[in-house]
């Protein structure tokens, strides 16, 4: 599914936008995350720091899993993921962690990603960045 520019632009401005309310007091670094479903519908996310560094979770996925909590969708959390931005503060390149590629890749196969890369924003399918991702046999 091509994703016009003008969602593309919308898509990171609202993961800018969700930045502003990262918890982010150790590493000082903000993420926002907004993300496209199927049915046109956007959510963010931010990240979430915890003095136990470990327990932090990445803005990505709590983007993923907003909308999974705000889904109708049947079966229960079948949401389809067709794109996600990623912005940062500081502005410096960063692609999505490898347990949000699988996440990612759990909600949307064909998913596209944006995100800031050495010049520029970047755009990657979920299936580069995470080729041969874990898939549990059925
Ligand atoms: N972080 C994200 O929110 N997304 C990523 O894909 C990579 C890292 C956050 C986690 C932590 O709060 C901060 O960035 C520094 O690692």
């Amino acid at each position: 599914m091509s994703i016009p520019a003008a969602k593309r632009d919308e898509l990171i401005a609202a993961a800018q936008a969700a930045l502003k309310h990262a918890y982010a007091p150790y590493s000082k670094f903000q993420v926002g995350a907004a993300i496209l479903l199927a049915d046109g519908k956007v959510f963010t996310g931010c990240n979430v720091e915890n003095a136990s560094y470990g327990l932090t979770v990445c803005a990505e996925r709590n983007a993923i899993f907003t909308a999974i909590g705000a889904s109708t969708v049947q079966p229960q959390g079948k949401i389809k993921l067709v794109a996600v931005a990623v912005a940062t503060v500081p502005t410096v390149a960063a692609s999505p962690c490898g347990a949000c590629r699988q996440v990612i890749a759990e909600f949307g196969r064909e998913a596209v990603i944006y995100y800031q890369g050495e010049n520029g924003i970047k755009e990657q399918m979920i299936r580069e960045l995470l080729p041969d991702g874990f898939i549990l046999a059925e």
